[in-house]
């Protein structure tokens, strides 16, 4: 039993798409929609249609890691209004990811949003580091402050946020203050590292084209501090406020290990990427296997019950 009550709503299982690879156009949201993810994400749309960064912009790293500058190209948000309820014959939640360039934008997409009635949840990016010339919202605490609470006044579905890592526990404690004053219903933590550099040593060159060669990392490499976020933020948020942990998960032990952090669902963007979303399957079942030799018949006798030593 994998059962999950997310903001209201019953899903299947724990595991979907992460914002990111492989949920850009229809196609891709057709095939998501007939695996076994619980849900569907939207990729991280923007108030006009993007092409993103000039490739090379996603490249594999050694130990299933990942490094990225895609610069958020998506068919714009009218045009995932106009998919989202051809998505809903796929009987899953949806989720809609939005990353506005202002706050101006943000609060147009989402109030239009807000009235497709196939749509379950919305995610807001505060967190994107491959846009040129934008810094990170969520590493300025004050912009933060005020773009959600002008969203969640005039979001009528439930609310998320798509948060960077943090990695100082003030920077926790500040952002969890934020948020526990808004009626926000879930965050999703973590992010990409933003602003890695990875090298080629033969040709001597960044492997990536934008930014000059800047880009997010993602995989394996940045689980320990995905588990760190939720863990931190499992502590300093309010518990009626859900987490989604993403970052590295790439068995059903590393879901294991994030449930046991406190997330209540997890998502999946780096070996969706390198696996394909039969991904989510293999994933179900390894967490099956390892919950069966733990003795947990379902998720709540372990999520959040992570020991730390007296
Ligand atoms: C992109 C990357 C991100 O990490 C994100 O949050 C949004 C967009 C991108 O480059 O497309």
């Amino acid at each position: 039993m994998m059962k999950v009550n997310f903001s209201g709503i019953n899903l299947e299982n724990p595991f979907f798409n992460a914002s990111g690879p492989h949920c850009t156009t229809k196609e891709e949201l057709d095939i998501l929609g007939r695996s076994k993810a619980a849900a569907i994400m939207t990729k991280s749309c923007t108030f006009e249609q993007r092409d993103g960064n000039p490739e090379p912009r996603y490249i594999d790293m050694p130990h299933n890691s990942s490094i990225n500058s895609m610069g958020l190209p998506n068919l714009g948000y009218k045009e995932y209004m106009k998919l989202i309820p051809e998505l809903k014959i796929h009987n899953k939640p949806i989720f809609s990811s939005v990353s506005g360039m202002k706050l101006e934008e943000n609060i147009q997409m989402i109030s239009e949003l807000s009235d497709v009635k196939e749509l379950d949840a919305i995610e807001l990016n505060l967190s994107c580091p491959n846009v040129i010339g934008k810094p990170q919202v969520g590493y300025d605490f004050e912009q933060s402050v005020e773009v959600i609470d002008e969203v969640s006044k005039i979001c009528k579905k439930s609310l998320g946020l798509k948060l960077p890592p943090y990695f100082d526990f003030v920077h926790f404690e500040l952002m969890a203050n934020i948020i526990n004053k808004t009626n926000v219903n879930f965050v999703t933590c973590i992010n990409s590292l933003g602003n890695g550099l990875v090298l080629d040593v033969a040709k001597e060159e960044v492997v990536i084209k934008p930014k000059g060669g800047f880009g997010g990392i993602g995989g394996k490499l940045i689980k320990p501090f995905g588990l760190a976020n939720v863990r931190k933020f499992r502590e300093l948020l309010k518990p009626e406020i859900q987490i989604i942990g993403v970052g590295g998960i790439f068995s059903g032990i590393d879901a294991f290990e994030y449930i046991l952090a406190g997330a209540d669902m997890v998502q999946v963007g780096t070996i969706l990427k390198q696996e394909g979303p039969s991904a989510f399957q293999r994933l179900i079942n390894e967490l099956d296997i390892v919950m069966q030799a733990k003795g947990y018949s379902d998720l709540n006798s372990f999520r959040n019950k992570l020991k730390i030593m007296e």
